[in-house]
């Protein structure tokens, strides 16, 4: 016997011999087999369960199958339902285009070759149930990518801490011995100047560190928020690359997010950023922010050489991971990001629903600060 999952066979017939005739012939397929005597039970069925297809009499005294294919197509659900019609008439091309017109799939006449029928039935239990293995790999995958972004996000959280915390301070101290050196009453003029030599050096390497450890993780993001965070990081884009950034965030007192959701707008900005600079050949670049009517909506305009259609469209052999990862982090909060040409240059644009509980309140926010000062 297979050991494959089941998937669900409806048969619908106002005749129960027949409905036994057919449960005779596919009993050898291994799926589960479900039987309606009237259209009404058909859907009553349908509605309850994930039905691969549906096998139906053309002429049945209440409803007939046409119709109720009719019934079953207006549900959103069932849009793809396969169906197979059985009809004791012969059926004219232009009754079985109007089947085809309704989405149908499949016709067999009576008499009912049960080879034909167990063939045509099991190739669309087959592909109904790759859709539902695909299905199931797609939404594995989603949660798998989420979190990798998750991970991804901790660790930088954790290195930045770690460079802050423990090379940053262990330079600082070497530093301190360093001009302690030149600080004794017999220290000999060249050796004064290597110590002030090293600690000029040490200085450039501890502000290196703090840069790369800020750039990790601004730990403005968890104390003071978005807001201030982008103004620092954008001020710090901007000197470096020596081009003009405009910042625009709306209303001023920008709200307080949950750290997962100021971290996604955050990356999202800075991904899009580096791509600017990477990527465009802009001398000048403007993002905005807000927040309103529950959402959150932000936006990297350049004014460089503008994007490809197929950029635009996501192709998988044109974007690299930063797309990917940007576009992935907006789809996770149930978000969209598009990119267009924005005659002239690009335009990243972003809108994030804001739902129950993403907004932190002041109040516990100054708790949280309270507890953490506590601690
Ligand atoms: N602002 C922009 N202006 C012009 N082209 C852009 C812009 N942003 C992205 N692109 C184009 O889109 C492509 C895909 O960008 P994406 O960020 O996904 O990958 P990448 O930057 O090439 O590599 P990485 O995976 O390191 O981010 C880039 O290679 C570039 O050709
Ligand atoms: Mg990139």
């Amino acid at each position: 016997m297979s050991t494959h999952d089941k998937v669900n066979i409806l048969m619908v017939d106002d005749q129960p011999a027949k409905l036994l005739s057919y449960e005779a012939i596919l009993d050898e397929l291994d799926e589960n087999l479900i039987r309606a005597n009237s259209g009404r039970e058909a859907m009553e069925i349908l509605l309850k369960s994930d039905v691969a297809v549906v096998l139906m009499d053309v002429s049945m005294p209440e409803l007939d199958g046409f119709e109720l294919a009719d019934i079953i197509r207006q549900h959103p659900r069932f849009e793809k339902t396969a169906i197979i019609f059985i009809s004791a008439v012969h059926l004219t091309d232009i009754d079985r285009l109007k089947g085809y017109q309704r989405g149908a799939v499949d016709y067999i006449s009576v008499p009912v070759v049960p080879e034909l029928l167990r063939a045509k039935v099991s190739v669309f239990a087959e592909l109904h149930r790759k859709k539902r293995d695909l299905e199931m790999l797609n939404f594995e995958l989603r949660c798998l990518s989420g979190r990798l972004i998750t991970t991804q996000d901790e660790e930088r959280r954790r290195l930045s801490r770690e460079m802050h915390d423990g090379f940053g301070q262990d330079l600082i101290a070497t530093k301190m011995v360093v001009e302690r050196i030149s600080l004794s009453n017999d220290c000999p003029e060249w050796s004064r100047q290597a110590s002030a030599d090293a600690s000029g050096v040490l200085e450039n390497v501890i502000q290196q560190v703090r840069n790369m450890s800020h750039l990790l993780h601004p730990p403005m993001l968890d104390e003071v928020g978005l807001k201030s965070a982008l103004e620092w990081y954008l001020d710090g884009v901007a000197k470096r690359s020596g081009r003009e950034i405009s910042i625009d965030i709306k209303p001023s007192n920008f709200p307080r997010f949950t750290p997962k959701l100021e971290t996604t707008v955050f990356r999202i900005i800075q991904e899009a950023l580096t791509n600017v600079f990477r990527h465009s050949g802009a001398s000048k670049a403007w993002v905005t922010l807000a927040e309103a009517q529950c959402q959150v909506v932000f936006a990297v305009r350049d004014n460089g050489k503008g994007i490809s259609e197929k950029v635009m469209e996501f192709q998988p052999d044109r974007i690299g991971v930063g797309i990917a990862g940007m576009k992935q982090r907006a789809k996770e909060w149930g978000g969209n990001l598009e990119i267009a040409n924005a005659n002239p240059g690009t335009i990243v644009q972003v809108t994030i629903p804001v739902t129950v509980g993403v907004r932190r309140e002041a109040t516990t926010m100054a708790f949280h600060q309270a507890e953490k000062i506590a601690k």
